[in-house]
């Protein structure tokens, strides 16, 4: 029997995926995820839901409602998606068209360039400014006066930690209209940029959010795309109309009731990330670090060898192998100061750093 063939921008993609498997009970410093656990309020509120509640289909309103609030924006202004990553392919859905060029700086995280290949895009990707990984502003600034259609910023940017002023990305929405402006704000809660405030009046600039990353709700799979009500109705054209699941929507009211549970995360992974940034100088290793939850590491030995030894030793790192810019490098999400210890004493073990 012959194969059915895909479309053949299908049959020229590759699957995306990920190393997720096998992670449980593990020290999980590879997906920067929070890893203290989400709010007490969350766990009952899940414990709480009528299980007639399961067989229903979810409804949406009072959590955009209460989202919208909580930003201070329109409801209109708020869409829900099924995690940031749900957010992202609606966006290369609605406005992503063969042809028609994807820019971003790379390395940055890995799901956009597949989301852009699936519509067929054109891949333009300028690589950051070394030593420090800084934005590459002037190639990008260059790039928009072709009139790509996505601009992708991730700030601060995953894997690189990069920070770009949220005025220089208003500056560039605003002088290139015919561009949507996709401003990835994952990691926004660990350094306070945000373009959020324009994004509402400038029609061509769009916030995503999640609460994978702070308020520890991965699994549940819970992401926000805010701007013009109309780049978000946009987007709801190619969403389904019960993609997010009722586990998550009650799962979120709860967590937007206790950001003090969500700040006191922040301030943990902050001080964290001193101390570990203290013993890696007084180490000598090679390091980078700037914005998010996480840091880069170039170990002395080979890194995949690396990284495996680290997981026998039941502590997981993302190795950057075959990333421009990265290869030979290892990215450490960031915990608490309890787990940071832990890695760097296992660190220490594997890599024979004294
Ligand atoms: C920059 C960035 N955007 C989006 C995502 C996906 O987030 P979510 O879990 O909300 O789909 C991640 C996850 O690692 C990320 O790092």
């Amino acid at each position: 029997m012959p194969i059915l063939k895909a479309s053949p921008l299908v049959e020229a993609l590759q699957t995306y995926s990920a190393p997720l498997e096998g992670r449980r009970g593990l020290l999980r410093l590879d997906f920067n995820e929070n890893t203290m656990g989400p709010s007490p309020k969350v766990v009952e509120a899940i414990r709480g839901m009528a299980p007639e509640h399961y067989g229903m289909y979810p409804e949406y309103d009072a959590l955009k409602h209460r989202y919208a609030q909580v930003l201070g924006v329109d409801k209109g202004q708020v869409g829900l998606f099924n995690g940031a990553d749900g957010a992202i392919h609606a966006v290369f859905q609605a406005f992503g068209a063969v042809g028609e060029t994807l820019l971003m700086a790379t390395p940055t995280f890995g799901y956009y360039a597949p989301c852009g290949r699936q519509q067929g895009m054109v891949l333009q990707a300028v690589p950051h400014e070394l030593p420090d990984f800084h934005y590459p502003r002037q190639a990008v600034a260059q790039a928009l006066q072709s009139r790509p259609r996505l601009l992708m910023i991730c700030n601060p940017n995953n894997p690189t930690g990069t920070r770009l002023d949220p005025s220089w990305i208003r500056a560039m929405a605003a002088a290139h209209p015919h561009t949507l402006v996709v401003v990835d704000e994952l990691y926004e809660a660990f350094t306070g940029d945000t373009v959020l405030s324009t994004a509402l009046q400038q029609p061509n600039l769009l916030v995503l959010r999640s609460l994978s990353k702070t308020a520890g709700l991965a699994a549940l799979r819970l992401g926000f795309a805010v701007g013009s009500a109309e780049i978000v109705e946009r987007l709801e054209r190619v969403t389904g109309p019960y993609d997010v699941n009722g586990f998550a929507v009650t799962a979120a009211l709860a967590a937007l009731e206790d950001q003090d549970h969500v700040c006191a995360y922040v301030q943990e992974v902050s001080a964290a990330r001193d101390w570990l940034l203290s013993q890696l100088a007084a180490a000598g290793l090679r390091h980078h670090c700037d914005g998010g939850n996480y840091l880069l590491l170039w170990p002395d030995q080979d890194p995949d060898r690396l990284v495996a030894a680290l997981r026998r030793q039941g502590v997981l790192v993302r190795p950057m192998t075959g990333k421009p810019l990265l290869d030979g490098s290892v990215r450490v999400s960031i915990g608490s100061r309890a787990q940071m210890k832990l890695f760097w004493e296992r660190y220490q073990q594997c890599a024979g750093v004294s």
